[in-house]
């Protein structure tokens, strides 16, 4: 097709959606609503994300969030456009947020029957640096929407696994606003037309290579790793997976960034547990869960080493868990060294 003509039927993030949409005959375009929702607080981010240097908004908040950490000035700008986003979007009911201790239950008025968790600012220890950040979102629908629209809203419809969302995404805020997401029926990239407005499709099935020979870990806390993950780093350094030539290294820090790279150019993302975390440094309900669905409907895997990350089911809102996701033969080869080293 002459490339000309692409201009004038940009798949836009909206229609995408309508698209999805169509996919539930019952559909009644509340999900469709609440994602543009999400769409919209993202644009959002990016222009602030853009702006930080320029309008003051680098830096400390000055405050500690329940994970014990800084929160950046971003962290609290960007949580409150995606709650305001949300909420005005009328179609949640619980609002669960890295950037606050206790779960948010929308008030009547603006009570819809869907459940969002999420990370609003991914990585923000690199905002003040430039390197890409990014914002993580995963949706449950109410398991008794009556009950939720009533106003009876209890966690058990939070703390759920992550086979029972219907949709999650992220929207990484590098040289362009990059928007990913799945509600089930693979993975779709969207890329933000800053003249436009609006994310136009760029990526309409993304599929993980099913290996890779790139490995995405902190090896500063290579002291502490267990034995598995140890090996597996050993042997992509030996270039034993790779007939003899060594893997490459990315870490970016951003998980956002780290993921974003892992479903294109295929490899493997590790954050392991290890003597310092017992439990892994990342969130089950907004980082593990989201980037799990997304990378398993784009054909690659994710596990906690032992358990496949999707089957879990969270304890607590802030939970954590150790996450191993990316190219399939990657994962397994986890897997596998996971039972031979204990
Ligand atoms: P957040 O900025 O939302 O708190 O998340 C930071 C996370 C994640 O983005 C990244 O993968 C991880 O922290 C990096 O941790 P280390 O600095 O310990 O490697
Ligand atoms: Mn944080
Ligand atoms: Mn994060
Ligand atoms: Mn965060």
């Amino acid at each position: 097709v002459d490339a000309q003509l692409l201009q004038t039927d940009p798949l836009t993030l909206s229609a995408w959606i309508l698209t999805q949409q169509h996919r539930s005959p019952n559909a009644r375009g509340r999900l469709t609503v609440l994602l543009n929702a999400i769409g919209v607080g993202c644009k959002f981010v990016a222009s602030a994300v853009r702006r930080a240097g320029l309008a003051g908004m680098m830096g400390m908040a000055g405050s500690e969030n329940v994970q014990g950490e800084d929160q950046k000035k971003l962290d609290v700008i960007a949580n409150e456009v995606f709650k305001n986003s949300l909420r005005r979007s009328g179609q949640c009911c619980i609002l669960i947020t890295e950037e606050e201790d206790e779960p948010i239950f929308i008030e009547k008025e603006h009570r819809g029957i869907y459940i969002v968790v999420f990370d609003p600012l991914d990585g923000s220890s690199n905002i003040d640096c430039g390197v890409s950040v990014g914002t993580i979102f995963g949706i449950y629908k109410a398991k008794d929407p009556q009950a939720e629209l009533a106003g009876n809203s209890t966690l058990d419809d939070v703390l759920r696994p992550g086979t029972e969302m219907v949709a999650a995404g992220y929207c990484m805020y590098g040289s362009m606003a990059y928007m990913m997401i799945t509600t089930g029926n693979g993975v779709a990239g969207f890329t933000l037309d800053p003249t436009l407005g609006e994310f136009v499709i760029t990526h309409p099935k993304v599929q993980v290579p099913p290996r890779g020979t790139i490995y995405s870990i902190n090896e500063g806390n290579a002291a502490n790793w267990d034995p598995a993950t140890t090996k597996y780093v050993e042997n992509c350094k030996s270039g034993k997976y790779n007939n003899g030539k060594p893997y490459s290294l990315r870490y970016v820090g951003s998980m956002v960034a780290d993921v974003h790279r892992t479903l294109l150019y295929g490899g493997i993302f590790m954050y392991p547990a290890d003597k310092k975390n017992p439990n892994g440094k990342l969130r089950v309900l907004y980082e593990c869960f989201p980037m799990a669905f997304l990378v398993e409907q784009a054909g690659g895997k994710a596990t906690t080493g032992t358990a496949r990350t999707m089957e879990m089911v969270p304890t607590s809102i802030h939970g954590r868990a150790p996450i191993y996701l990316g190219s399939k033969e990657e994962v397994e080869e986890i897997e596998r060294l996971k039972k031979e080293c204990g």
